[in-house]
């Protein structure tokens, strides 16, 4: 029986953080071997806020390594990059065509987006979704794991395969279109902000020091660990609304040393801030260590990098379209003779 397909991916913009790691990128890996996955670098996604010409580049080979260093093997798994399929854009549009705007208008991540960008805002902006869903929709997905401030956007890809192109331009026993199944989360899913315990860690935070990212040197991140907001109370606890903090440190300091829930609350349970912050600046440090060693080595090799994005690009390809022409001869576009 085919393995259970998985797609999943992450935009080059600014450097991945501990949010990114423990809500996508470390479920990937544990999905690797049992699922038939595909990774990609979503560097169109990254154009629909303003973008430096001279950085896309070099960022997107740089999230591509990364996610070979966190334990994505291009053995088992295929690593390509978004823009270098172009099944991905044409897709969208297909799909653009039978979305309605207003579901795109209440789109959270839209609304929080469109605040930043003033007068700004791009169709783009607007339409990441549908794109979104197209880079689902053209692998067949059965799992799309994200955390979890991209499920509303998973609902829309299903609501675009169901009620936009299966029921208007297939049947019942022969669906255009594989609805994605909604996929629980594990723990992680949420990391919150050093600065704020009740806001989201996000690449497009400007204070620095709201988050870990991947590649941030030892000192770094004891000095942000140092600097992380804290409360009065003594000893740190789960699940109290008071103290969003305390409940976003231990959760960390649960996932980076690999214990459970249940053993970091009796551990810290008692223990002051000062006690407990150098021990997560240690835990944190030991955990990106192999993940920053793995980069060094990755991104020396930039041939290496290069022959894994192409082997992907030809894989994802291959998949993508015979995909997108299923969806074009189910809305009925003439096909050019030489086609079979
Ligand atoms: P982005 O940084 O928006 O490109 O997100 C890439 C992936 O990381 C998506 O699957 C997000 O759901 C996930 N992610 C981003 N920020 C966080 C966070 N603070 N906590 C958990 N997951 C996150
Ligand atoms: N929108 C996702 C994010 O910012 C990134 C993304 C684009 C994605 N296409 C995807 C995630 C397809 C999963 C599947 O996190």
């Amino acid at each position: 029986m085919a393995r259970p397909r998985v797609l999943s991916g992450v935009q080059p913009t600014g450097s991945l953080h501990l949010g990114n790691w423990l809500g996508a990128i470390r479920n990937w890996v544990d999905l690797q071997r049992s699922h038939d996955t595909f990774f990609c670098v979503v560097d169109l996604h990254a154009i629909t806020v303003p973008h430096d010409p001279k950085q896309l580049a070099a960022d997107t080979r740089s999230t591509a390594a990364l996610y070979l260093a966190c334990g994505i093997d291009p053995e088992q798994a295929t690593v390509f990059v978004q823009s270098q399929v172009p099944a991905h854009a044409e897709l969208a549009w297909l799909l653009n065509c039978v979305t309605p705007l207003n579901w795109l208008e209440r789109m959270i991540q839209f609304k929080e987006k469109a605040v930043k960008q003033g007068d700004n805002v791009s169709v783009g902006l607007l339409d990441y979704p549908v794109l979104m869903a197209a880079d689902i929709l053209l692998y067949d997905a059965d799992q799309v794991p994200v955390g979890e401030d991209q499920k509303q956007h998973l609902e829309l890809a299903r609501d675009i395969a169901q009620q936009r192109i299966n029921s208007r331009f297939g049947s019942e026993e022969t669906p255009v279109l594989k609805v994605p199944k909604p996929m629980i989360m594990k723990e992680g899913a949420r990391v919150m902000s050093l600065t704020d315990g009740s806001a989201k860690m996000s690449k497009s935070d400007p204070n620095e020091g709201a988050r870990i990212n991947l590649l941030d040197p030892p000192e770094l991140i004891t000095k942000k660990i140092k600097r992380a907001k804290t409360d009065p109370v003594m000893g740190l606890e789960f699940g109290n609304p008071e103290r969003p903090e305390a409940d976003n440190l231990l959760g960390l300091y649960a996932l980076l040393s690999g214990q459970s829930r249940e053993q970091v609350s009796s551990e810290c349970a008692e223990m002051g801030w000062g006690r407990f912050k150098p021990l997560l600046a240690e835990t944190t440090v030991e955990a990106l260590r192999p993940i920053q060693q793995r980069y060094s080595e990755i991104s020396a090799d930039r041939s290496g990098l290069d022959q894994v994005l192409a082997a992907g690009r030809e894989r994802a390809s291959a998949v993508a379209e015979q995909t997108l022409q299923r969806v074009q001869e189910a809305m009925g576009f003439a096909r050019p003779a030489t086609a079979n």
